[in-house]
């Protein structure tokens, strides 16, 4: 796609911000910056708005507790149509790490998430919000 050159007239301090931004998160420029920025809240947008976005939840449990692992299954069972892919990594003697990659209206997916991650036993949960395109 065609580049388009645009000014843009900034206060000093919000400048200063947009330059730390590149500076910590090392982008290359601040076109980079601005483009991450407009996708960031393009991507909150849908899932505030309840579209069609993709995601994934990250669980790490103790696979010894074997009824945590029957809920959860039980659970993406209920949910089958959202989910793509699950990843099941052991990363060491008693934890498991899962991947659910999920696509799917926004809110369906955050009640597939707050089931699992809520579930008793999990130490760690997240729902990481992407988007289709
Ligand atoms: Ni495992």
């Amino acid at each position: 796609m065609a580049l388009k050159r645009f000014g843009v007239s900034l206060e000093e301090n919000l400048l200063c911000e947009l330059d730390e931004l590149v500076t910590n998160q090392k982008f290359p420029n601040r076109s980079q910056a601005i483009r991450f920025l407009i996708s960031k809240e393009k991507v909150t947008e849908k899932w505030n708005g309840n579209e069609e976005v993709a995601g994934a939840i990250v669980l790490v449990y103790d696979h010894h507790k074997k009824d945590l692992q029957t809920k959860s299954t039980d659970i993406q069972h209920d949910f089958h149509d959202l989910i793509l892919s699950v990843q099941h990594v052991h990363l060491d003697h008693n934890n498991c790490l899962e991947t659910i990659a999920v696509k799917g209206k926004s809110s369906q997916l955050k009640l597939l998430s707050d089931q699992l991650i809520a579930l008793k036993g999990i130490k760690h949960g997240k729902l990481v919000m992407s988007a289709c395109s």
